[in-house]
């Protein structure tokens, strides 16, 4: 399989996966463990890319704060997706294509009730200006095929891998039918070309593993890294933004809310012209607030905090922080500054940063001439902090706001933090070179 089927995901690593894989290789190297690592913890997982790309290399363990990408990755990670599952899931796919449409009036018919729409001369927008991402034609069948699924899995006719496989199954098949540009912020107001067409299930190109090693977990990444144990950790967190007229970052769970909805089946109320869950209203997750104060002490406790000997962190030259603050961070939390590196690649690639909009335009970011400049930091952790337990940060009652003195002291300082040239630096093609000798 040449990429991964998945939903297309604003922050995705998909085009960097063998960049990011080249440089963990040349610090793994110059830095190697006493036995060559054998786990990945994939910190911030969401569309499911990286662990997946790192699946026959190493015991990966996700974690992400939505829930669908945990059934993402489950299905694909975990299924043992032998040929009698392929039969089967082939089987129950075949009936939810063909479940007859008077089998609507026996679900709730939520999601057509929340985001369906007649076609209404291509206007796909009600008279509140309330937009919709489906049409009735395919909202009924999600209303359909969901409850079934639902109901297969209260009676135990599908088992839980089962479940994962068909859930993928109906992400995939919506992702192709759906009414929006990439992200679930806000919709189309005239059905796009996609949303004309009929859901359709297919059997996802799942391979086949008769055991898996792998895990996954749907949880904060504060209350997940203390469960977790690996070689290496892997953080691509929300990234923030420089732009100084932006006041937050991607909002994920704001901007995915309705494959959360999809696979954990709730019924929120909503809000809005986009009818998203209220519980996304207003809020923005503390690592996606735009402010160095809130976002550097929490960088500092994931370092601190993760129990890995090797940390690598995924961000740009367009994000909230400096490569210079990075350097500080890693410090602060106890690493091994001599081993600290910065590997830069200047690829285009980051949704992140492309896909961003504010009122339908392009966000005009704060250094917009300067190429897009994807970093991956990486530094050993001091054994002996890593043995201790003495923290410098202090989780105080409120997550958000955690404070550091010596953090508090730097931010007080209006330095330039703009990316030095220093030893731990390097580039590109420095990179390709070192590979390819
Ligand atoms: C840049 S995206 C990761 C993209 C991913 N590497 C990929 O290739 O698809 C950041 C992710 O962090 C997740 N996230 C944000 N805050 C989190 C938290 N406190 N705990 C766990 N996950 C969080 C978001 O849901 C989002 O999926």
């Amino acid at each position: 399989m040449k990429h991964l089927q998945t939903i297309q995901y604003m922050g995705s690593k998909q085009s960097l996966l063998p960049y990011i894989e080249a440089c963990l290789n040349h610090y793994l190297a110059a830095y190697p463990l006493d036995t060559p690592p054998s786990t990945l913890f994939d910190a911030f997982a969401g569309s499911g890319r990286v662990s997946y790309h790192f699946r026959d290399r190493y015991t990966v363990i996700s974690n992400d704060k939505l829930a669908f990408s945990k059934t993402i990755l489950s299905a694909y990670l975990c299924t043992p997706f032998d040929t009698a599952q392929q039969h089967r899931c082939r089987q129950w796919i075949d009936i939810l294509n063909n479940l007859p449409s008077t089998y609507f009036s026996q679900t709730d018919q939520w999601f057509t009730n929340t985001y369906g729409w007649p076609w209404n001369d291509g206007k796909s927008e009600d008279a509140n200006g309330v937009k919709k991402v489906w049409l009735h034609k395919n909202s009924r069948k999600i209303d359909i095929i969901r409850h079934q699924i639902q109901v297969w899995r209260d009676t135990e006719e599908i088992s839980e891998s089962d479940e994962k496989v068909l859930l993928l199954a109906l992400i995939l098949g919506i992702n192709k039918v759906s009414n929006v540009v990439g992200h679930q912020n806000g919709y189309l107001k005239r059905w796009c070309a996609g949303a004309q067409r009929d859901l359709i299930l297919e059997l996802p190109s799942i391979e086949p593993r008769p055991s898996s090693p792998h895990i996954q977990y749907v949880g904060d990444i504060f209350d997940i890294l203390k469960q977790v144990e690996a070689d290496i950790a892997y953080f691509d967190p929300p990234y923030g933004t420089n732009n100084k007229n932006l006041s937050v970052a991607t909002r994920y769970s704001s901007f995915y809310h309705l494959w959360n909805t999809l696979v954990t089946n709730t019924r929120p109320t909503v809000f809005g012209k986009a009818s998203k869950p209220i519980s996304t209203k207003g809020y923005t997750e503390p690592l996606e607030r735009n402010k160095r104060q809130v976002v550097i002490p929490k960088f500092i406790r994931l370092i601190e905090e993760v129990r890995s000997p090797i940390v690598a962190f995924s961000y740009s030259n367009k994000s909230l922080l400096t490569a210079k603050d990075f350097e500080e961070v890693y410090r602060l939390a106890g690493c091994d500054m001599n081993t600290f590196r910065l590997y830069i690649t200047t690829h285009e690639t980051n949704n992140q940063t492309k896909l961003a909009s504010k009122g339908g335009n392009w966000i005009d970011r704060a250094n917009p001439n300067a190429p897009l400049t994807e970093y991956l930091f990486i530094a050993r952790k001091d054994p002996e902090r890593y043995q201790n337990t003495n923290r410098t940060t202090r989780p105080n009652q409120s997550i958000d706001i955690e404070s550091i003195p010596v953090v508090d002291q730097w931010l007080q300082k209006d330095e330039d933090y703009s990316l030095p040239h220093q030893t731990w630096e390097y580039s590109e093609n420095e990179i390709l070179q070192i590979q390819s000798v």
